[in-house]
């Protein structure tokens, strides 16, 4: 199936529920489309291209004026097993939840904790999806896809991704021209669970002990108690990355902040938990006109219904700027955020 558009609204396509428009938008199902698309729409080189997958990490403060490339490749297939493990490739336009529960099912074990996140299979990578002490890269095997550069379609090892936090190749050196088309993953089948998480322990322990069912039903009920449902209210998850910090700034700040959280990060660094950051400033459960700070989680920008990309950003724009004067800190969006 293919689709293509011009002036499309972009407002089912983005989970902040923003009204935005994409002069040229396409929709193909299979990656083979891709290039026979590009190959008969001219100069397309000339224009801005973006990748779009299920906009749940999408901020669109203007219209866009090119072109919208929307992979909706579908398709969950078992392409290997051994002794311990199950390699799936799942399209990049699966719904990520669904196959963390169609993982679930199958009792295959590592990105339980991965439940609920909102947004398509083919983001999960490029984004490095994480929760409750996983990431996604950790059950990557590679990424396939098709690079508009070089028209070739090829396969990204999970060491060549260059994952971090919130963060892999595809935001920087492939952005905005591979296009991921589907993923590996290789699943555990004898599952470790890791709960070492706030109450995630607690919550599993509650419900009769370590079951996959039971870690991916905690991890659905902590995020449902603190994340607004992008069905009900448009939000991007968290809208800023927690602030990693070098140990002597963190060590500084704890003088100064007693009751201030922080997590060790690795290699002499430490992580900031950005929520507290801006509830300590006073923004949760802020509301002006539809654009607002949810008021269960201070990092979660919310639209009430009829904010303009604008008044998000000017939001996002105000909040950076009061942290930054009371603790010093930058914040830096988690979202992409696009026409600012
Ligand atoms: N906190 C506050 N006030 C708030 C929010 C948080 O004081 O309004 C404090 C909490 O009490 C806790 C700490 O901040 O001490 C961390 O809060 P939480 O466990 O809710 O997680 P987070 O750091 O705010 C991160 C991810 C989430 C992920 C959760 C759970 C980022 C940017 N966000 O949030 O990911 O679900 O941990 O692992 O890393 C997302 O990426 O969109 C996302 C939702």
């Amino acid at each position: 199936m293919i689709r293509f558009e011009e002036n499309f609204s972009l407002k089912a396509f983005n989970t902040l529920g923003i009204e935005a428009k994409a002069r040229y938008f396409f929709e193909f199902t299979e990656m083979e489309d891709l290039p026979y698309f590009l190959a008969n729409f001219p100069d397309w080189e000339k224009l801005p291209v973006l990748l779009l997958g299920g906009g749940s990490n999408m901020l669109f403060v203007s219209d866009f004026d090119g072109l919208v490339l929307h992979a909706n490749v579908p398709g969950v297939q078992q392409v290997k097993e051994d002794r311990n493990h199950v390699w799936i490739e799942v399209g990049a336009g699966e719904n990520w939840d669904r196959f963390v529960e169609y993982c679930v099912g199958q009792w295959l074990g590592g990105i339980e904790n991965l439940s609920l996140i909102p947004g398509n299979v083919g983001a999960a990578p490029v984004q490095n999806i994480g929760a409750y002490g996983v990431e996604v890269c950790d059950y990557v095997e590679t990424v396939k896809g098709f690079d508009m550069k070089t028209f070739e379609e090829y396969e990204i090892p999970a060491s060549e991704c260059r994952f971090g936090y919130r963060d892999s190749i595809f935001k920087h050196e492939l952005k905005n021209r591979f296009v991921v088309t589907s993923v590996v993953f290789r699943l555990d089948k004898f599952v470790e669970y890791k709960l070492g998480y706030g109450d995630l322990k607690a919550e599993v322990e509650r419900r009769g002990g370590e079951n996959i069912h039971f870690v991916r039903d905690a991890v659905i009920a902590i995020r449902e108690s603190k994340l607004p449902d992008p069905e009900k209210l448009g939000n991007a998850g968290s809208f800023f990355k927690n602030p990693v910090v070098v140990n002597d700034v963190a060590t500084k700040l704890k003088d100064g902040f007693p009751a201030m959280p922080i997590y060790p990060a690795g290699d002499g660094e430490s992580k900031l938990a950005a929520g507290w950051l801006i509830e300590q400033c006073g923004w949760k459960g802020f509301r002006e006109g539809d654009a607002g700070v949810h008021e269960k989680q201070a990092l979660v920008l919310v639209n009430y219904g009829k904010a303009s990309g604008k008044d998000i950003f000017e939001l996002a724009v105000r909040i950076q700027q009061d942290v930054f004067n009371r603790f010093g800190v930058q914040l830096e969006p988690e979202v992409n955020i696009l026409g600012a």
